[in-house]
């Protein structure tokens, strides 16, 4: 059969449902592919600030560990990641049977929603918001609640404390907030544990840009979590200041060693291939490859903010690897325009926010394609 046949071919009107939750879910927003890109822009060089890569690549070693003997492609990696727990419990203080390592954090926010929404255990999130949170709650047939951000473009704690109170089975937000860029401070975290009712209301805590936090307004949000004393996991992710992107590992913190075991549960055996699992060995070992990395990324960023509130924009502050720029006006004709003076970059698209454009601060080579071309549309 050749593929016009197989996709004209008749199907049976009595085919079984598909499920529901599924059927009903929105497409994941994950942008441009670079080929795509490429054609609508009309040129081949593209500055790709879309998708909060680090534009400095990775550690050396983590290409010397890709290449090594030790990688024996032909073997089923380990499906406990034990090496790589290990390794996590000396960098986190997390003890490694509370630690789960995902194909990327977004297999572990699955897994982690998996484990505690469904029918009737409705998710309370941020919007703007990373899609996926709701997403996989949707899938599992759960609610989704929202609340806004304020006109500022910081957290409302006063409505997350409101919503709160009518004790959902999940609070799920980033810190560092995807997109908004903001980090929530110890002050603000206290007021969200005080109104979260430990029995009813597990916590959701996505630090995928924990990495770039100021780490003078970071809270020990691990020890207040645990103070707090619900279900809780935090996820990190080697994607963004380790630069591990392409791998896909993250890994869940979880509050308890119970908690890890129904995650581990959740996802499938084999999840964290070898590659993976020895290229985030390797970054770990090179801790100040990543810390130059952020150091960069946040000179690099003072300097793009300040140059796009130069030109009249407005951008709540951020402490991620990214800018929310809002440019008070349709953003997509603006990115297409973009794309035309070669740079990719991502129009949101949640109602209310369709007038902001998320930015990768990139090389200051990429970031000073994009100021320019942001002059020439202005
Ligand atoms: C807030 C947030 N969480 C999770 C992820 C997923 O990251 P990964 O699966 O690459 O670890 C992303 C990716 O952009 C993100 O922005």
């Amino acid at each position: 059969m050749n593929r016009a046949t197989l996709s004209t071919a008749k199907r049976p009107a009595d085919l079984p449902a598909l499920n529901e939750h599924i059927a009903a879910l929105p497409p994941y927003n994950a942008g441009l592919s670079l080929a795509e890109a490429q054609r609508l822009g009309g040129r081949e060089d593209m500055a790709r600030l879309a998708s909060n890569e680090n534009p400095d690549g990775c550690a050396p070693g983590v290409l010397a560990a890709l290449t090594g003997a030790a990688l024996e492609p032909w073997r089923y990696a380990d499906p406990s990641c034990t090496a790589l727990r290990a390794a996590l419990e000396a960098h986190t203080g997390v003890t490694a049977d509370r630690i789960v390592i995902g194909n990327g954090s977004e297999e572990m926010i699955l897994a982690v929603i998996r484990v505690l929404l469904g029918p009737g255990r409705d998710l309370l999130t941020v919007l703007p918001s990373f899609g996926l949170h709701g997403i996989c709650a949707t899938s599992l047939g759960a609610g989704v609640a929202h609340v806004a951000m304020t006109p500022q473009g910081g957290f409302d704690i006063d409505g997350l404390c409101a919503a709160l109170a009518r004790r959902p089975a999940m609070l799920a937000l980033s810190s560092p907030w995807n997109p908004v860029g903001p980090a929530l401070d110890a002050p603000a975290l206290d007021r969200l544990l005080a109104a979260a009712d430990p029995a009813r209301t597990a916590i959701l805590f996505d630090e995928a840009y924990f990495e770039y936090a100021d780490p003078a307004n970071r809270p020990d949000a691990l020890t207040m979590l645990a103070r707090w004393g619900g279900h809780w996991a935090s996820l990190r992710s080697f994607s963004k200041a380790w630069g591990l992107a392409g791998l896909r590992v993250g890994y869940a913190l979880c509050s308890s060693p119970a908690l890890a075991v129904a995650v581990t549960n959740a996802k499938t055996p084999f999840n964290v291939n070898a590659a993976a699992q020895a290229a985030a060995l390797a970054a770990l070992d090179d801790p100040a490859w990543m810390q130059a990395s952020v150091a960069r990324c946040a000179a690099e960023r003072a300097r793009m903010a300040a140059a796009l509130a130069g030109m009249g924009l407005f951008m709540p502050p951020s402490q991620t690897n990214f800018l929310f720029i809002d440019l008070r006006r349709d953003a997509e004709p603006v990115a297409a325009a973009l794309l035309r003076e070669g740079v990719i970059v991502k129009p949101w698209r949640e109602p209310r926010y369709e007038s902001f454009l998320r930015v990768t601060i990139g090389t200051a080579a990429e970031n000073e394609r994009f100021l320019a071309a942001m002059r020439k549309l202005a």
